[in-house]
Parts: structure tokens; C-alpha cells; sequence
């Protein structure tokens, strides 16, 4: 479980996050929602250590992240999908994935695992030989979550994976994630502008607003509550 207490994060002046506390099951997705600047982005940043938190504590499968490096995090078994999308376009989908396994699985375990990354996304072992370059924004967005499959992370980290795609594409990697999660020990923190479709597969949510918690509780609570919709969610 990711446990996260009174975390406050500033950068100079600016408050991006204000004791925020929140607390992630395995097993399920949490949606943190809020509008831009919310403090979203930061949230995630803070977990995989990437920015230092001025205060509060983050606790994953009982262990304390704050502190540590962005390596160890990983180490731990977290994984990271950033805003935007970062592959490298000169290589091919297969060696995108290939360079991902190198720092986290064995010389035995990696063609194992990029194949089982091409049985997740079918779509994806068409193009396996094609540069990335070539790839659709939706066929890019699941090489990027592929690629932060294929170390087998006990929590993973998207922000705003739908960004971009169309609302079909979304809906199918929405229901990807809710089954690949369903059941096991994986947790994921879904980080959306795209409310109604990240509701739609997650236990529970956040909504963040102005770096503060405004509401946390079981998704379907959220999706059910027009007012808050209405303020915060646009929907
Ligand atoms: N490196 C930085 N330096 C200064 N201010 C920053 C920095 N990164 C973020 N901020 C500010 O912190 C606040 C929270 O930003 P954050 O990126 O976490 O929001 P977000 O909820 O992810 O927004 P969006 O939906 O637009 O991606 C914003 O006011 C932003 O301008
Ligand atoms: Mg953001």
C-alpha cells in the first residue's frame, strides 16, 4: 500500500502541494483529478523522488521513499509514466522496450518479457521492426505504458496517459489498465484531466485543487456527487 502524509511541496515561492495526504490500495487504480496547476504532476514527482518535498512522509509497502534516490525508487519497483511521451524515436518499438529491460531484468529474462509486452498490446508486435517515429499518438502512448510494464513495477505512476488520444483509444487503455491491475498487487496512481474516464475504472479518487485535497473517497462516490462534477471535474 502507498501511504502519503502531510506532504507539502514547494518550489521557491509557489505552494504546489499543501499536506496532502492520500493512500493507494494494491490492486486498484486511484484517479487523482483536479484542474491545471492542481499540484498533479508534483504529487507523482515526489513518490518517484524526482522532486523533494519540503515536508510530509511517503510510505510504499511500508518503507519511507522521501529521501531516497530516484534509482532506489525505482529499484523498489516503481515506475513512472511522465506527461508527454518520452521514447526514442530513432529506435525500433522492440529495442524501446529492449533498452528498458536492461537495468531491471537479468540477460535470459528480456526477450521473455518484451514478447509478453507484445502480448499485452497485440497492436504493438505488428510495428515491432518500425522506428517509433512512425508510431500513431495512440500506438506510442502503448509503447510508453509497455515500456513501464516490462519492469514489472509494484506501483505505477501515469500522468495523463490519455492526453491526446481519441476517446475510443482511451476507453480501450482505461479497461487495459483496470485488467492488468484487477487482482494482482499492482497499485496504480492514474492521473487524468479525462475525470469521467478515469473514474469509470478506478476504486477510488482524489480531487486536488490548488494543491490541497478536496475530496478523497471511492470512485464511484466522486463520479455520483454533480457538485463536486460540476466544480472541479467540468463533466
Ligand atoms: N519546476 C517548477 N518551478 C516552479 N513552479 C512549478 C514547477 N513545476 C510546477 N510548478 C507550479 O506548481 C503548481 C503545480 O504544478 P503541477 O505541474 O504539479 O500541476 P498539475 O496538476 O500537474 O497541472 P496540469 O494539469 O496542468 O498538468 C503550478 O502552479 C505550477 O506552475
Ligand atoms: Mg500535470
Amino acid at each position: 500500500m502507498l501511504e502519503i502524509q502531510d506532504l507539502s511541496v514547494s518550489y521557491g515561492a509557489v505552494n504546489a502541494l499543501n499536506s496532502v495526504t492520500i493512500t493507494a490500495q494494491p490492486g486498484a487504480i486511484t484517479a487523482i483529478l483536479g484542474a491545471n496547476g492542481a499540484g498533479k504532476t508534483t504529487l507523482l514527482r515526489s513518490i518517484s523522488g524526482l522532486v523533494k518535498p519540503r515536508s510530509g512522509s511517503i510510505r510504499f509497502r511500508g518503507e519511507e521513499l522521501i529521501g531516497r534516490t530516484v534509482e532506489t525508487i525505482a529499484r523498489r519497483g516503481v515506475a513512472h509514466v511522465p506527461e508527454g511521451r518520452g521514447i526514442i524515436e530513432e529506435l525500433t518499438v522492440e529495442d524501446n522496450l529492449r533498452l528498458a529491460t536492461l537495468w531491471c531484468l537479468g540477460r535470459h529474462e528480456r526477450q521473455g518479457a518484451i514478447e509478453a509486452i507484445f502480448e499485452l498490446f497485440p497492436r504493438l508486435s505488428g510495428f515491432s521492426r518500425r522506428h517509433a517515429s512512425t508510431l500513431s499518438g495512440g500506438e506510442r502512448q502503448m509503447l510508453v505504458i509497455g515500456r513501464a510494464f516490462i519492469s514489472r513495477p509494484k506501483l505505477l505512476l501515469l500522468d495523463e496517459p490519455s492526453l491526446g488520444l481519441a476517446p475510443l483509444v482511451t476507453a480501450q487503455l482505461m479497461e487495459l489498465l483496470r485488467n492488468h491491475t484487477d487482482g494482482t498487487d499492482l497499485t496504480v496512481v492514474l492521473v487524468e484531466q479525462n475525470a469521467r474516464s478515469a473514474l469509470s475504472v478506478s476504486v477510488d479518487a482524489v480531487v486536488l485543487n490548488l494543491g490541497e485535497v478536496v475530496v478523497s473517497d471511492t470512485a464511484a462516490a466522486v463520479a455520483a456527487d454533480s457538485g463536486l462534477r460540476h466544480h472541479y471535474l467540468g463533466f
